[in-house]
């Protein structure tokens, strides 16, 4: 029986030479699979036609747009996730999703390799990879940019020559990976890290220098997940989606930043991520009123932990799964509405409410009602500083001698 080959498809270029590439030098059958993780753009349907076209003995579809929204998007906001303080791991939480349908379909379809379109300098190829040893440790990887020398002026030629339904005149001098949690854009002028970006780069977000009107919205969380919009029930798909629609407009979630690769290389990248920077906005200001101050400033180094691993292509490690059993103990109370105005670039809180809230008016207020006993706290001083101030005692002592 003829070898089959599962490939990660995107409906661009690459990936649409690959199916032929891959083929000739292989030998093998190639079943092209694209994942829907609301990216948009292009209809599904036409894209798997186009990997008929292009020369796959099958094509298969899979939606998988609630699906990473609710188990790859909403952990990402429970855990606050900002790669470097910065990144909120668009593509890096992508990855999985994509290979638990792409081993999917290798079962379904018989095939014994995955492939995928990522080069040898980057960080996808870790994550496919590293994915699929976990998921189907019997499968074998291939990447035919990397591995079988498909450069993009091979694709371009491949294509032309034997007339593939691809678009090859199109100079796009950026590399897109996009779905509904975020964009992210690079190369080209933008690997000289001086370069602003021009406005052409960005897709999710309106020029925040010449926003509309500003947008004020009511988010609403139950256990730390999205659940309403201005009272309007949603599910965290839909969450996303009109916050990308609403703080996009006003040019929230626009990141510059150069970033440490897991291969050792620092790269520049322009992210979009208008939802995903008004929710982890909103949810983190929850998480201030609704968990306490010990869990929460653990919770933070966690999340961190939790940036990092992701980022590095560890979504099925057991110490990933360690910290998700943490993070999701922490969002038992973080229940309440959370309201924010959406303008000119920023997404700023200006109102909270909880149910399960620790703010305590009567200890907080400085006026009438006041039941903090404010005779405890020079006890309390006196104690707190003790330790430093008899190792203070010491250096001056030992200074003296
Ligand atoms: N640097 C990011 C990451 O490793 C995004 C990579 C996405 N690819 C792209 N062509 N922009 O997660």
């Amino acid at each position: 029986m003829t070898e089959r080959i599962v490939l990660a498809y995107s409906g661009g270029l690459d990936t649409s030479v690959a199916i032929g590439w891959i083929g000739e030098a292989t030998g093998a059958e190639v079943i092209a699979v694209a994942v829907d993780v609301g990216q948009g753009g292009e209809s599904l349907e036409t894209i798997r036609q186009r990997a008929l076209g292009c020369g796959a003995v099958e094509a298969y579809v899979a939606d998988a747009s609630d699906e990473f929204a609710n188990e790859y998007c909403v952990p990402t906001l429970k855990a606050n996730a900002l790669y470097q303080g910065h990144y909120p791991l668009v593509s890096a939480i992508s990855r999985p999703v994509i290979v638990k349908h792409l081993v999917k379909a290798a079962r379904e379809f018989g095939a014994t390799t995955v492939a995928h379109g990522c080069t040898g300098k980057g960080n996808d190829q870790v994550r496919f990879e590293v994915g699929i040893q976990t998921l189907g440790p019997d499968l074998k990887c291939i990447a035919p940019v990397r591995d079988l020398a498909l450069t993009r002026d091979k694709a371009i030629a491949f294509a032309e020559e034997k007339g593939l339904p691809i678009e090859t005149t199109k100079k796009n001098p950026y590399s897109i990976d996009q779905n509904v949690w975020g964009r992210a854009v690079e190369t080209g002028y933008l690997e000289d890290i001086w370069n602003a970006p021009t406005k052409d780069i960005y897709d999710y977000t309106a020029t925040p220098e010449f926003p509309p009107a500003p947008d004020e919205v009511t988010i609403s969380f139950k256990a730390g997940v999205p659940v309403a919009i201005d009272g309007v029930k949603v599910t965290p798909l839909q969450a996303i989606k009109e916050l990308n629609r609403r703080a996009g407009a006003q040019g929230v979630g626009r990141i510059d930043v150069v970033e440490d690769r897991l291969v050792g290389i620092k790269s520049r990248e322009i992210y979009e991520a208008p939802g995903a920077m008004a929710l982890i906005t909103a949810h983190k200001h929850l998480e201030d009123i609704t968990v306490e101050r010990e869990q929460a400033r653990f919770k933070a180094t966690v999340g961190q932990r939790w940036a990092e691993l992701v980022y590095d292509g560890q979504w099925f490690s057991p110490l990933k799964r360690s910290l998700d059993a943490f993070i999701e103990d922490t969002q038992k109370y973080v229940s309440g509405d959370i309201r924010m105005t959406l303008h000119g670039g920023q997404a700023i809180v200006n109102g909270r409410r909880s149910d399960t809230s620790l703010y305590d008016f009567s200890l907080a207020t400085y006026d009438t009602g006041d039941t903090f006993d404010q005779s405890m706290a020079r006890g309390f001083i006196e104690l707190w500083g003790m330790s430093a101030k008899v190792a203070s005692g010491r250096d001056i002592r030992v200074a003296g001698q």
